[in-house]
């Protein structure tokens, strides 16, 4: 039996509101994302001005590196650059509690522990901020695992971890 050319038209005419009615749903989806949420790293919401990092507050130059806050545990700042960790060697105590709280001043980076559950984008505007306990001596190595330009293969840190 062949269809008729009114029923024809109307199936076209369906399927054409289906498409229609999926990429209106995608473009809603994409324009809600893009309206409402903040790009940010995925482990913390904290904001840090990328051009004055390293004028005031948290992450000038004599802050950056390991201290113990008030409640015991050891807090690691660093910032994450073009195309280095600062600062690049890090020393911290075997089954202690640590954060690490890192920034960028140029472009988005990433950062791991091999072995641990360490593993953070790091976003220029935003801290970083990841709590672990490393139980493993030795050094682990700290690689940048967001591509940041020509020097992303050679930005690497080492975290020595001491009993
Ligand atoms: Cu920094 Cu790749």
């Amino acid at each position: 039996m062949a269809l008729s050319e009114q029923s024809i038209v109307k199936s076209e005419v369906r399927w054409a509101l289906v498409v229609g009615g999926t990429v209106a749903l995608i473009l809603a989806a994409i324009l809600f994302a893009a309206i409402t949420m903040h790009m940010n790293p995925p482990s913390n919401r904290e904001y840090a001005d990328p051009k004055t990092l390293h004028l005031s507050a948290e992450f000038t130059e004599a802050n950056l590196g390991t201290t113990v806050d008030p409640n015991g545990r050891i807090v690691a700042r660093i910032i994450a650059t073009q195309f280095e960790f600062v600062p690049n060697c890090i020393i911290l105590p075997a089954n202690r509690d640590v954060t690490f709280r890192v920034t960028s001043p140029d472009v988005i980076h990433g950062l791991l522990i091999t072995g641990t559950n360490v593993n953070t984008m790091v976003v220029p505007g935003y801290v970083s901020q990841v709590h672990t306990r490393l139980t493993k001596l030795g050094d682990l190595l700290m690689p940048c695992h967001e591509y940041c330009g020509l020097g992303h293969s050679q930005m690497l840190a080492t975290i020595k971890v001491v009993p």
